[in-house]
């Protein structure tokens, strides 16, 4: 039997894993995927948006918000193999997907490793290539850093890089909620998941082979993966679809709701009620 609610558990791969699901049973599904170092509840504005029309679905990756850690060593690929384990408990065989940031690298290469499980794709604020020798660098120094000054000098450091500049003036509430999602991820989370991320391939390559409608989304002032990256990505997916939001920057999901939520919905629509093919956009 289907639970439905906040903070829901499920046992995968003798890891509990925490999530949030509502919304219509007989509705089509959608999965959200937060970045790093968020949690399910970034999703907040678009859970509660989708629910009416939707199942949707947000989850805890790993360490992360209220889902257990485990033992091993992180990677993105361990994080694909809990996505896939989540959705077989929950008996979903295909589902829509929207990944953020980290979340869009765990959605990109669940796609390159189990494309039947997958019916539309959005990526928002994300990108395929892999981190370069100065970018690995950086996310060492970072880890140094983490462990000698602590959890709430990297989210203070850490908050300016996220959003647009006029966000972090005007929208208080949405830079509280993301440094309390930063401050409660544990710092031995920060510095596996830094890692994974340090080593994670790139997933490019696979870009020509998804055959599922795409959304691209990207806020015009997107510092850590700007719409250069965006439109990359875009020229190597068929038929993909490019949207490059206003006033917002890499959080581009909370920093402006209704343009995200706008697309995303007449995406969704489309491509997974309708079915109907999606236009391109130049
Ligand atoms: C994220 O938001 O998930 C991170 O910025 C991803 C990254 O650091 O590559």
């Amino acid at each position: 039997m289907r639970n439905t609610g906040i903070n829901l558990q499920l046992n995968v791969n003798n890891l509990m894993v925490s999530y949030n699901d509502e919304g219509p049973e007989s509705a089509p599904c959608v999965v959200f995927i937060h970045g790093f170092p968020f949690n399910k509840f970034m999703w907040t504005p678009q859970f509660e948006s989708f629910k009416g029309a939707f199942r949707v679905i947000t989850y805890d990756v790993r360490g992360h918000g209220s889902s257990d850690a485990g033992n091993e060593d992180f990677s993105i690929d361990l994080f694909v193999e809990d996505l896939l384990a989540f959705l077989d408990n929950l008996g979903l065989d295909k589902v829509a997907l929207c990944g953020l940031s980290m979340g869009g690298y765990i959605a990109l290469k669940a796609m390159e490793k189990y494309p039947g499980r997958f019916s539309a794709l959005v990526l928002s604020d994300t990108q395929c290539i892999a981190d370069t020798p100065e970018a690995k660098a950086k996310r060492m120094s970072t880890i140094e850093k983490i462990k000698k000054s602590g959890v709430k000098k990297y989210a203070e450091d850490s908050l300016p890089h996220f959003f647009a500049p006029a966000t972090l003036k005007e929208k208080p509430a949405a830079i509280e909620a993301i440094k309390e999602m930063i401050l409660e991820t544990p710092e031995s989370v920060l510095c596996k998941t830094l890692l994974a991320l340090a080593n994670r391939e790139e997933t490019c390559k696979l870009l020509s082979a998804i055959k599922v409608p795409t959304l691209i989304l990207v806020g015009e002032e997107d510092k850590i993966t700007p719409p250069t990256v965006a439109r990359q990505m875009q020229g190597k997916i068929h038929n993909a679809r490019l949207t490059i939001l206003k006033n917002a920057g890499h959080l581009a999901n909370l920093e402006n709701v209704t343009q995200f939520n706008a697309q995303v919905e007449e995406f969704l629509v489309r491509s997974i009620v309708l079915k109907s093919p999606a236009p391109v956009f130049f």
